[in-house]
């Protein structure tokens, strides 16, 4: 027999006879003359139908088991799906207790509910169709880079830098035992942490290559409960050198959002409107056609100006809180808003001195989306080596860095680049409210289940 993915089996022209279809029950209906079944192996959201005679029927043939069945493909009489499976044999691979097995035969569990279950819950159709979004989305990206000129760079993951300068770090050591034998030192003799950006990482190689990106497992100690904020994300992160405008890095963010939707939309159009239908029904979708731009002083100002009440009174200085970045998207019409030149103070030391005043400005662009927040972080870099090396002396940092102060003593050039976060983009486009939904395997304070 010829072997068939489900969704070839769905997709097939003609009848075909002696086929095999492999996967798990999603649901089995049983009537006095016919048997039917439907059979799922994640290839597609729809499931292939099965039809029976009852006389294949078995106790081990359930909801949730794995089954192999062979027969006829035939073009179904029903006009909701093109062709289904005559069964001559069905094998039951593997039974499946439904009695206690979580997920219930055709009830739409809610999100909460199958996220106690991260080692089944791949079994649900929601998170089937996340995770081949999520698999679409990350080949559309590293696609966008790689027919744009970009070099793909494995930046590492274990580092000794902390590139934000947050205080957000995850230390490593090695566990008790190893220590032991290791007196005591460190593993790398100096203290090494989990990467919380490749950016530095991808400067050092803007300074042979003009264009590259990274796209990895990022890790922040963010003490937070919040929607929006995992442990371990996956960030997508760009560096372009040559650069002297942030207008380049917002082009690029732009694209890359533009490029990467309308691949995704195109090749599973099936999944992307079970999240449409079902769990956001009522977002608007405007992807990006028209966005807004305004200054951080011109943010704060807006916010100054807004009748409603803020928990944090805005000022010029200090961060765009949440309540602030969902104003301001509101004030712009609901649409993406891209905030440019943020205080010198408020933000590290790398971003470039847009010399406005004394250390007032610098040349820093966030993307606040709707419904998220901030969806990408990115800036100018100071190329400028009396800039930089001042900036860093004054942070105690200059040691450190030596080597970060060598790539502008070293056909420095301007360059500039960015940071998006992967599930925060999954979330927007899905309309997912939190982010714990768009990743497989969450880890957040206080949990790291599997
Ligand atoms: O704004 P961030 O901190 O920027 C950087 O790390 C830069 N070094 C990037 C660069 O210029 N190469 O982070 C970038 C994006 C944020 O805008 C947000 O979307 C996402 O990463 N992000 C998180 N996503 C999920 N959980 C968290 N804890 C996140 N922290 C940041
Ligand atoms: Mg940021």
């Amino acid at each position: 027999a010829v072997r068939l993915r489900v969704r070839e089996a769905l997709g097939a022209l003609e009848p075909a006879d002696a086929v095999q279809v492999q996967g798990w029950v999603r649901s089995v209906r049983s009537q006095k003359e016919v048997l039917f079944l439907h059979i799922n192996d994640g290839s597609s959201l729809e499931n292939l139908q099965v039809v029976a005679d009852p006389s294949l029927e078995n106790r081990d043939l359930t909801f949730g088991s794995a089954v192999e069945v062979q027969g006829k493909l035939v073009k179904s009489p029903h006009k909701m799906q093109n062709m289904e499976l005559k069964a001559e044999t069905i094998r039951v691979v593997g039974p499946c207790d439904t009695w206690s097995f979580p997920l219930k035969m055709k009830e739409r569990h809610p999100l909460e509910y199958v996220r106690q279950f991260p080692h089944l819950r791949c079994r649900n159709n929601t998170l089937g169709s996340l995770l081949r979004i999520r698999s679409e989305a990350t080949a559309a990206i590293h696609s966008f880079f790689q027919d744009n000129g970009y070099v793909h760079i494995h930046t590492p993951i274990i580092t000794s830098n902390d590139c934000e300068g947050a205080g957000e770090l995850f230390q490593i050591e090695t566990s008790n035992e190893a220590r032991e034998s290791a007196e005591k030192t460190h593993f790398f003799n100096v203290p090494a942490f989990l990467t919380v950006s490749g950016q530095l990482h991808l400067e050092v190689m803007s300074g042979a290559f003009t264009h590259v990106f990274t796209f990895g497992p990022t890790f922040r100690a963010e003490n937070s409960q919040s929607r929006r904020h995992l442990a371990e994300f996956y960030m997508v992160e760009a560096e372009l050198s040559f650069t002297e405008s942030l207008q380049d890095i917002m082009q690029v963010m732009e694209d890359l959002f533009k490029t990467a939707t309308s691949t995704v939309l195109s090749k599973c159009p099936c999944d992307v409107e079970l999240f449409h239908k079902y769990i956001a029904p009522a977002q608007k979708r405007l992807f990006f056609f028209s966005s807004c731009r305004i200054s951080y002083s011109e943010a704060v100002e807006i916010l100054r100006q807004a009748s409603q009440t803020f928990t944090f009174k805005p000022e010029w200085g200090c961060d765009l809180q949440t309540e602030h970045e969902k104003y301001l998207v509101k004030h712009c019409g609901e649409v993406p808003v891209f905030v440019i030149n943020y205080p010198y103070d408020l933000k590290p030391f790398y971003m470039r001195d847009n010399e406005d005043g004394p250390q007032h400005t610098v040349a820093a662009v966030d993307l606040l989306v709707p419904g998220i927040g901030e969806l990408c972080g990115g800036s100018l870099r100071e190329e400028r080596l009396p800039f930089l090396e001042s900036r860093l002396q004054r942070l105690g940092l200059a040691d450190a860095y030596q080597w970060y102060l060598d790539l502008r003593k070293f056909g420095s050039v301007p360059h500039g680049g960015f940071g998006m976060g992967f599930e925060r983009y999954l979330q927007y486009i899905l309309g997912v409210d939190n982010i714990k939904d768009v990743i497989p395997f969450p880890r957040f304070s206080h949990s790291c289940l599997l």
